[in-house]
Parts: structure tokens; sequence; C-alpha cells
């Protein structure tokens, strides 16, 4: 039973592209943009709080919202038919399947946004148009491939990852490579 139990979960969890973010990618990406302490940040899609509690090491208020119900955060907020919060950033790992409505929606309800995605998101024609038109301030590939399982299916991780940043008023997008902190 139990593991029937814990299978349907793990499905559940599939379905809506959880896949919790291991510290050390939010580390790089804070590590890097240095924002003032004073920012409130938005995690929209939390999960258990991965990014948010490194965000919040680095001073800042973070509201951390997701569509499920967690033990973190405010559940039933879909962040595609949510009212915008006031903040000064929003930085996730969108689900997925979503990515591109959240990156859309996101930049006009923030003026720093930062998407973690697949390192190959932007080598899609289907997504030349959404880069075109809110040119990122930064691409931002790390250098090394997350664990996003945690260790718990063994193997190397496979995913490569960047970090996109918009930027308000900032449209010449630059390149910088990210190394793992330590
Ligand atoms: C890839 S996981 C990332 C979780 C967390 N941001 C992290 O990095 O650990 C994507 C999260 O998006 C949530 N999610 C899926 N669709 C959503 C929606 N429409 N609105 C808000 N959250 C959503 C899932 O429940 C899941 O927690």
């Amino acid at each position: 039973m139990g593991s029937v139990l814990s299978n349907r979960s793990a499905k559940d969890r599939r379905e809506l592209d959880y896949y919790p973010t291991p510290p050390e990618v939010t580390h790089a990406l804070m590590d890097f943009l240095k924002l003032p302490r004073d920012l409130i940040v938005w995690e929209p899609a939390c999960g258990e709080g991965h990014m948010s509690k490194v965000i919040e090491s680095y001073g800042h208020e973070v509201i951390s919202t997701d569509i499920r119900y967690t033990d973190y955060g405010t559940g039933g907020v879909d962040y595609l038919t949510a009212k915008p919060v006031s903040c000064d950033a929003i930085i996730t790992n969108p689900p997925f399947k979503q990515s591109a409505e959240f990156i859309r929606k996101a930049i006009y309800e923030a003026p720093i946004v930062g998407m973690l995605l697949k390192s190959q998101y932007w080598h899609a024609a289907k997504r030349a148009d959404l880069f075109d038109k809110y040119p990122p301030a930064w691409v931002l590939p790390l250098t090394w491939r997350p664990d996003f399982l945690f260790g718990s299916k063994g193997g190397a991780p496979t995913m490569e990852c960047i970090w996109t940043v918009w930027e308000r008023g900032q449209t010449d997008t630059r390149y910088r490579i990210l190394s793992k902190p330590k």
C-alpha cells in the first residue's frame, strides 16, 4: 500500500513538474546578482521552499506561493491566474510546460525576473519571439549539472541549466558563466 501511495504522489509531482532545486543553484544566482537586501522577492512556484529559503538567507523578504499545498508557503495559488503581488523581483524554477507563460507574466509584474531553464531553452524557433520581444539582461549558464533528484536515483545528473534574468530597461543581453559555489 505504501508503495502504491508513494508511486501515486511521485506521479502527481511529476505531472506538476515538481523538481526541487538544489541550493547551490540559487546561491549562484544570488551571489551574481547581489540584490539590495531590502528588495522583496516573489517565488511563485515555491514547492517546498528550496529556492525561497536560499533567497531569504540573503536578507530578502520572500513571498512563497505554489499551485500545490505543501508544508511551505501559500498553496492553491495558480501563478498564471494570480493577481500581481507587490514585489521587486520574481525568481523561480518554473514548471517546464508553462515556462513561457510564467516568463511573459512575470516580466510585467516585477522589474527583475530570474528563471531557471534548461540550457537549450533558447534553441527553439518557437521561443525566438519571446526572446526578441523581451530580450533578457543576462543569460547565465551553470558550469555543472544540478542534481534535481538529490542523489536518490544514483548516477550522474544529466540536465544542464541556465539562469535567464530580465531587468527592466536592460535589453542588451549579456552572457556570463556561473561557477558552482563552494
Ligand atoms: C520545477 S518545480 C520547482 C519548485 C521550486 N521552485 C524549487 O525550485 O524547488 C515547479 C513547481 O511549480 C509548481 N507549479 C506547477 N504549475 C504551477 C502554476 N500554474 N502556478 C504555480 N505553481 C505551479 C509545482 O507544484 C512545482 O512545485
